[in-house]
């Protein structure tokens, strides 16, 4: 992964000679990518039956799609080569940025691993050995044709006023199935029986709201209690809670954007509409069940005792109430059932061979020392470009023009996106920059990055002229954010420093919807930077200064309500990825994105109504 390229341009070394800061990146790489396989995607290799299975369905399913290598090999190579090297000048900035990577890293990895055991052992071993279901996890893995899903937002729900919520108890992510790019929503049933906290809600609701906006089919595990009672009035009554989800399933079908489910364990209450108002459902024998009150609400209410099985079973189900719609003897069964199902569905697979493309000149390892520790320690946007785009090659737009925004053409693993990314203060020039370079990749349908760091404070003005030049920046930013949110064209956000003030909006924040928003482990998300805040704000004819130590406190509460990590624990962005992984993500995005494309829809007035 390391380039010679890359080492050289540390400092003043010559060619050959090795950096002193190569075994830190390398191990440091090595130790996550290991951790992060294991962690997400489990040991064992895909199964053969599976990739049997995924081979049949794409053999049977017509491609219509063109590859669009002989585009990319036509225009990609001709685009300028960004100088990516490091000076030396940069190398203390370079070094202080590492030891901040290293620690939030670290960080980063003691999170994910604790989300990605759920409820602990004892919960696991309670899950699989007592109630024989396979951990959600290994669910994933029989359905998804690879490993390589993208999860969403594996941190939420950890440290919440509430307490800790593993991963929000359900898993959400993208994956393939038979070759097609899908939304899967999957309770994690060893975090308090799979019951749904509001923050759980609202990562579903995420999940849906992406599967909309990407027209992506939607594929609900369901083995949930329910409601999480004790917290009901925060998920129960308002618009954007637990209903919000059946709706979604309604408008997703009449949209034609499939809806898919398998009952895998108990489906209590209000979880018992999510596969009933699937188009499809699979329900497992002696492992799912589906009713609005359970067994001891019966006894309860009639003083009969009633089995789950007899009360909601697969069989009842799949013969008399018609909730279901297939009957499986086994997980693996009811796995590949909907494997079939998604074969069913008429897509047309995005191409299988990989787009040819060029590896960046430089290497993303050094992407962990340009993650800049605080907006101090920003260097040239170009620098973090060169290693991810294809080959360092970017044909930028204005290059001399408003240059405290970069915006430009390049190619990430073959696909055509177009670029705007933070490079100091958000300027009246950079704002117009900005406008008319996100108009231009919505006149030509290309998807937009945006690498978003944006300064904390804008100065406050001293004279009259300065305050003009303030008002004449506020209307700039403001045709950008108008260009923005109107541009027609997948939207992909990427924090890789500061999500500071109004600068984030125009910088495609989660406000103004982009398809996906990632932030890198050192993002800061926040109105003000604490580390700037020198003054309490107080009204103007208050007589009160405020005191040091009510300074101190707010900005202790400021420094821990900016990180990155709080920031994915309440699901303001789709999770935390590392720098080195970041071209892959973006890759995936594209790719996901692109795959509606493919797709002929025509006006369809009304969801699928089960009969
Ligand atoms: N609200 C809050 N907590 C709940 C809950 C709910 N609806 N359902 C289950 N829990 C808790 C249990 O109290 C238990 O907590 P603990 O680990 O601190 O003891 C934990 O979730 C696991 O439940 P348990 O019953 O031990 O696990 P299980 O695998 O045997 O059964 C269920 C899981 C979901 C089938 C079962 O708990 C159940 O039927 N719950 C009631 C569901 C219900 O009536 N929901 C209506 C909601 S509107």
């Amino acid at each position: 992964m390391w380039n010679t390229v890359a080492l050289c341009s540390l400092g003043k070394r010559p060619p050959g000679a090795a950096s002193p800061l190569l075994p830190r990146l390398q191990t440091l790489n090595r130790v996550f990518e290991r951790k992060y396989q294991d962690l997400c995607h489990g040991k064992e290799p895909a199964r053969s039956l599976q990739n049997q299975g995924l081979k049949r369905t794409r053999d049977m399913l017509p491609c219509r799609l063109v590859s669009n290598k002989a585009k990319y090999k036509r225009y990609a190579k001709t685009y300028p080569v960004l100088d990516g090297r490091i000076l030396s000048v940069y190398r203390h900035v370079f070094e202080e940025n590492l030891r901040n990577s290293e620690a939030v890293i670290k960080r980063y990895s003691e999170l994910l691993e604790t989300a990605s055991k759920g409820g602990g052992e004892n919960a696991i071993l309670r899950h699989t050995q007592r109630n024989k279901k396979l951990f959600v996890r290994e669910r994933l893995k029989l359905l998804l044709d690879d490993e390589s899903f993208l999860e969403l937002s594996p941190l939420a729900g950890l440290d919440l006023p509430y307490g800790d919520v593993p991963a929000a108890g359900c898993l959400t992510g993208i994956g393939k199935i038979c070759g097609v790019w899908c939304v899967f929503m999957a309770n994690d049933a060893t975090v308090k029986g799979g019951t749904i906290y509001p923050i759980g809600v609202k990562k579903q609701l995420r999940a849906q709201e992406i599967a909309l906006q990407n027209r992506l089919c939607s594929v609900y595990l369901v083995d949930s209690g329910g409601a999480f009672l004790p917290l009901q009035s925060e998920l129960f009554p308002d618009k954007l809670h637990g209903g919000r989800v059946f709706y979604n399933e309604a408008i997703m079908s009449a949209m034609r954007i499939p809806q898919v489910a398998v009952v895998c364990g108990s489906c209590v209450a209000g979880g018992a509409y999510v596969p009933t108002m699937a188009e499809e459902a699979v329900i497992i024998d002696k492992i799912g069940t589906l009713f609005l009150a359970g067994p001891p609400l019966v006894k309860a209410a009639t003083g009969e005792d009633v089995s789950p099985e007899d009360l909601g079973g697969a069989k009842l189900h799949s013969q008399v109430s018609g909730c279901s719609d297939h009957f499986a003897s086994s997980e693996e069964e009811a796995y590949e059932c909907i494997r079939n199902v998604i074969s069913t569905l008429n897509y047309h697979p995005l191409p299988e061979e990989a787009v040819e493309h060029d590896s960046p000149l430089y290497s993303p390892d050094e992407l962990l020392g340009l993650a800049p520790r605080d907006y101090r320690c920003t260097l040239p946007v170009k620098l973090i470009l060169s290693r991810l785009m294809d080959g360092s090659r970017f044909q930028e737009f204005k290059a001399n023009y408003g240059t405290t925004l970069v915006t430009g053409f390049g190619h990430v693993e073959g696909c055509l996106v177009g670029v705007v990314a933070s490079n100091g203060e958000l300027s009246h020039d950079a704002a117009l920059k900005g406008s008319h370079f996100v108009q231009l990749c919505g006149q030509r349908g290309v998807p937009i990055l945006f690498l978003q760091n944006t300064a904390p404070q804008a100065p406050q003005p001293t004279s009259l002229s300065q305050a003009e030049a303030h008002s004449n920046r506020l209307k700039a930013q403001a045709s950008m954010m108008a260009a923005v949110a109107c541009a027609p064209v997948p939207k992909i956000t990427i924090v890789i420093g500061g999500c500071y003030g109004t600068e984030s909006y125009v910088m495609c924040g989660r406000s103004f919807s982009p398809n996906f928003l990632f932030l890198w482990p050192n993002a800061r998300v926040a109105l003000v930077d604490s580390r700037h805040f020198s003054v309490v704000p107080r009204a103007e004819d208050s007589d009160s200064a405020g005191d040091e130590s009510e300074l101190k406190q707010l900005k202790e509460k400021l420094e821990e309500e900016s990180s990155a990590f709080y920031s994915s624990a309440r699901l303001w962005d789709d999770g935390v990825i590392l720098p080195q992984n970041t071209r892959k993500v973006i890759a995936q995005c594209l790719e996901i994105t692109a795959q509606q494309k493919s797709q002929v829809v025509s006006p369809c007035p009304h969801p699928v109504i089960r009969m």
